[in-house]
């Protein structure tokens, strides 16, 4: 059966050069960068290249990236590290959004459960915060706004710059999830008003594991982990040389195509939604999200009457891969708190699922997938 992977939000395929560049330095001497001989030194230069390579693609210093396990721990060592860090200066509130990873999220409520007191902000109908409520969200008290760009289940962009710069004229920290814009945006991270901005390696067809945060040059910041003095003691720890270089030689491809990877991506999506309305002309199809005001490969479609479970249940024995990006507990699925924070009708929350696109997706594969949705489509409604 031919099968079909419209999931690269959730984990994208290592790029072959990736793969190749990590196996050269696995089947190499192998040192530890942190070791005084010769096989350590080359696996610091490794490490050190790689460091190079990632700065120069986002506009920042190499002294101010540290890399880490991959996003959820960028996201954990950010949130935790900045408010420790505020709190000696006398700053416990933090505004987050409901509409955040559970990284953010649930790093926030651990934060709450330690004294630290957070304001949650709403988001529109299309999962957006507005600057302006960010704004009155702020207090004396306030030490970090933690933010995302791209959301992960209906792609919308926030507007982290007006966000930067409300947080800048405060003197509040800025952190910024960036796990999924990563690759599809070009960041000059210097000229933004950001002092954190969190990454993963497997969503730009790196290897899984591997992340990085940015810090920015004198930000003030506690570590979360405790040992080494790797990383410049703010994330201690043996080195992950391979991964590190995997990620590295990822970045260099998304730099070299990135242009061309955001018109196909776009292309795609939009395809997919023509080729949906024509395969399934029964059906009302509705965006969750901002089609004008997205990341270009994730498109959140409600399937109007037709429950998300076995829309993804069908879609699975069909050989495609999709998602409803919310979390699968004890066989159940429970409801995007994404879908739910942006207030949408019921019969959207329940036929929503997310599509997103990367490396190896065809237009020709929309098409064939779109038939095959419309017959399980078919099939589901005549077993109503
Ligand atoms: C927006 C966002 N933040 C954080 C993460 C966590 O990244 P990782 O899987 O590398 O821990 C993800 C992964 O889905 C994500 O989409």
């Amino acid at each position: 059966m031919k099968s079909y992977y419209f999931d690269h939000a959730a984990t994208t395929p290592m790029h072959p050069e990736v793969a190749s560049a990590m196996l050269t330095i696995m089947q190499g001497s192998g040192g530890n960068p942190s070791s005084m001989h010769a096989f350590g030194r080359e696996a610091k230069l490794q490490v050190s290249r790689a460091r190079d390579t990632i700065a120069a693609a986002l506009g920042c210093k190499p002294t101010e990236l540290v890399f880490t396990s991959g996003g959820t721990e960028s996201d954990n060592a950010a949130v935790i590290g900045a408010a420790m860090a505020m709190r000696k200066l006398g700053k416990t509130h933090i505004i987050t959004s409901t509409a955040e990873h559970h990284a953010v999220l649930h790093t926030c409520e651990f934060l709450s459960r330690e004294g630290f007191s957070v304001t949650y902000l709403p988001v529109d109908g299309t999962g957006k915060v507005s600057p302006e409520d960010v704004a009155a969200a702020i207090t004396p008290e306030t030490g970090l706004i933690t933010i995302m760009h791209g959301n992960n289940e209906v792609g919308t962009l926030n507007p982290i710059e007006a966000i930067g710069a409300v947080a800048k004229a405060q003197g509040v920290l800025f952190h910024v999830d960036a796990v999924q814009s990563f690759g599809l945006l070009d960041y000059r991270l210097q000229q933004l008003p950001v002092d954190f901005m969190s990454f993963s390696a497997h969503k730009i067809n790196g290897p899984q594991g591997v992340g990085a945060l940015y810090i920015a040059n004198g930000t003030p910041f506690e570590p979360i982990a405790h040992g080494g003095s790797q990383e410049r003691k703010r994330r201690p720890g043996t080195e992950n040389v391979a991964g590190i270089a995997g990620f590295a030689k990822a970045v260099d491809i998304c730099v070299n195509n990135r242009a061309e990877k955001q018109l196909s991506m776009d292309k795609l999506r939009k395809e997919w939604i023509e080729r949906l309305k024509t395969a399934l002309p029964d059906v009302e199809i509705v965006v969750n999200g901002d089609e004008n005001n997205s990341l270009p490969h994730i498109i959140n479609l409600s399937f109007i009457g037709i429950d998300t479970e076995t829309m993804l249940m069908s879609l699975d024995l069909a050989g495609i891969a999709a998602s409803s990006g919310s979390a699968c507990t004890s066989g159940a699925l429970e409801r995007s708190h994404v879908l739910r924070a942006m207030n949408l009708s019921e019969e959207r929350l329940n036929s929503a699922v997310r599509f997103s696109f990367g490396l190896g997706n065809t237009v020709e594969e929309l098409e064939d997938a779109a038939k095959i949705v419309g017959t399980i489509s078919a099939r589901v409604r005549t077993n109503v």
